[in-house]
């Protein structure tokens, strides 16, 4: 009689064990599912990148980064702009200068951390003389954007984009450009995520 009972003890001690195997086993397949998905909403992250030398395209990149919980990057050149620089009425000033010659590329400070993860980068600059400043141009120049969808957008003093963004779409290779936007200032938040929604992409940051 006895040894019944500690046999039957034994027989549930053994299933009961094996019931907390099964139990752990499926625990441990949870997180390697998780690693997959958030791998997953790592490559459709989005970057909103802006330069802007008085903090008027600052402000709307930083509406967008907020409107989508995205990562946000500063162009900050390697030697700042000062007003003298940003004089537009001197024929010698550095920006009249540089937008005078296609080939500048003003040098940029620090750069993006793994730019690979991010499949949307917005790009945002203020209007120079019709163009993007070329730091602008150093930027697009300095990362492989294939595969990734780019997303210009830029302020000024009333000039639209022009042809600024499809100039720069001739230094990337194999991005999709969708067409840009010229924002005000003064828009508020909700303007400018009323424009970036109608985009229609789909990421998740
Ligand atoms: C060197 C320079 C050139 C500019 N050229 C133009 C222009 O061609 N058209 C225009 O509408 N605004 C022009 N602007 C005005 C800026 O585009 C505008 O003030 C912009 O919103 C500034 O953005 P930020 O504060 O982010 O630098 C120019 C400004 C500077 C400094």
């Amino acid at each position: 009689m006895m040894k019944k009972i500690i046999t039957s003890l034994l027989s549930m001690v053994i299933i009961l064990g094996l019931a907390a195997c099964g139990n752990s086993a499926s625990q441990s397949a949870k997180p390697s599912t998780e690693e997959t998905n958030e791998s997953k909403v790592e490559g459709n992250k989005v970057l909103v990148v802006y330069f802007s030398a008085t903090n008027t395209t600052k402000g709307v990149a930083e509406y967008i980064a907020n409107g989508l919980n995205a990562d946000i990057y500063e162009i900050v050149p390697k030697d700042s702009y000062t007003e003298a620089d940003l004089d537009y009425n001197d024929d010698n000033s550095r920006s009249t200068m540089e937008m005078n010659d296609p080939d500048a590329r003003p040098a940029i400070s620090g750069s993006v951390k793994n730019m690979e993860q991010y499949t949307t980068v917005f790009i945002g600059y203020p209007i120079w003389w019709g163009e993007a400043p070329r730091i602008i141009n150093t930027f697009v120049e300095s990362y492989d954007f294939s595969g990734k969808t780019i997303v210009p957008f830029c302020t000024s003093g009333g000039s639209g984009m022009g042809s600024s963004a499809t100039n720069l779409e001739e230094l990337t290779s194999g991005a999709k450009w969708l067409s840009g936007r010229r924002l005000n200032g003064s828009d508020s938040q909700d303007t400018v995520m009323e424009w970036v929604n109608s985009l229609g992409l789909k990421f998740e940051s």
